[in-house]
């Protein structure tokens, strides 16, 4: 058998038929709003990898020096011999992981809706590690997953702070579905960016060179070519902005002066006001309390809390009860 399988469970026209449902219902509140995980085309995944190597957005090295000293924890703890990864993308800081899990792990999960990431991923991947037997899923991780016949036991990895995507009673329903996968004393690792000082923050949601304002903006050309819309993308501002109570970062798209918008697969005509704000993305930062009372609720035991040497971000080792 190759070692590299692609899975593909979403229907190939599945993630058209739910852009329309989501752009539909986003564009029908008040404030308008779109669900950040169609930032993520190929360009899109692009500049985030870009966004990854800004001196601002600090997450993805805090994330990585942790996976980097654990890693050898990790496994030892687990003894996986089913690595699953939610929302791989590159699967790049995932290596110090199944280095760490090898020569014990059977498989590596990864899980994506982006097939060029993952066939990308699983190349260079496979290239390195021969041994490893990878089984790639094009799924939407939200949902409920059906997992291929891998061996026990099992490690999910939810990482880069992802979950902070996802609003309050979204992140019940997702680690209610994890749950679901994982058998009792199976475990758990999640990424956390933590809460800091808003400037820190902000920065890493408004970088200097613009990377993330064309991050954000992409999610209108994504619209443009799926739904035949005719999205200026400049007539559009880039906004970060720290909720202080809610404890997370908003970006939203500004728009720049009255305007309409066409977005024919929809039959619909968008009309924006000079200034009004749609928000695109949610990116909650959490404190450990917070976090062990989210995983405990949906039958998660927090084990491990490990942090970067400067207590800017946190990966969680949760066992399945
Ligand atoms: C997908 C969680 C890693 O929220 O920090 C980066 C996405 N958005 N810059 C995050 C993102 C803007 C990111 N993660």
């Amino acid at each position: 058998m190759s070692p590299f399988q692609l899975t593909r469970t979403l229907a190939p026209d599945a993630a058209g038929a739910d852009l329309r449902a989501d752009v539909l219902h986003g564009f029908n509140r008040s404030p308008k709003e779109l669900p950040p995980k169609w930032f993520y085309d190929a360009r899109g995944s692009e500049l985030f990898e870009e966004i990854t190597r800004l001196p601002e957005y600090y997450p993805t090295r805090a994330e990585r020096e942790i996976l980097k000293e654990r890693a050898a924890e990790i496994a030892a703890a687990t003894g996986a011999r089913t690595l699953v990864e939610l929302g791989s993308g590159s699967s790049e800081k995932t290596r110090f992981l199944i280095d760490a899990l090898l020569p014990g792990l059977d498989s590596y999960v990864p899980v994506d809706v982006s097939e060029s990431a993952l066939t990308g991923a699983a190349e260079s991947l496979l290239a390195a590690r021969p041994e490893l037997r990878v089984h790639a899923l094009v799924a939407d991780f939200t949902r409920g997953l059906a997992l291929p016949g891998t061996p026990g036991p099992r490690l999910v990895a939810f990482l880069g702070g992802t979950i902070g995507n996802l609003l309050p009673g979204e992140r019940r329903t997702f680690l209610r579905s994890v749950r679901a996968m994982l058998t009792p004393g199976d475990a758990l690792l999640l990424g956390t960016d933590l809460v800091k000082d808003e400037a820190t923050l902000v920065a890493a949601y408004d970088d200097a060179a613009g990377v993330t304002a064309a991050f954000n903006k992409n999610v209108l050309a994504v619209i443009d070519r799926e739904l035949g819309a005719d999205f200026d993308p400049d007539a559009f501002e880039h906004v970060a902005v720290w909720d202080r109570e809610r404890e997370w970062i908003e970006m939203r798209l500004r728009a720049r002066r009255a305007l309409t918008v066409k977005i024919p697969e929809l039959d619909l005509v968008v009309p924006f006001a000079a200034g009004e704000e749609m928000r695109t993305e949610v990116s909650a930062k959490f404190r450990q309390a917070g976090v062990r009372a989210e995983l405990a609720e949906e039958g998660l035991d927090l084990e491990r809390w490990w942090t970067d040497s400067e207590g800017r971000f946190a990966l969680s080792l949760a066992t399945a009860r």
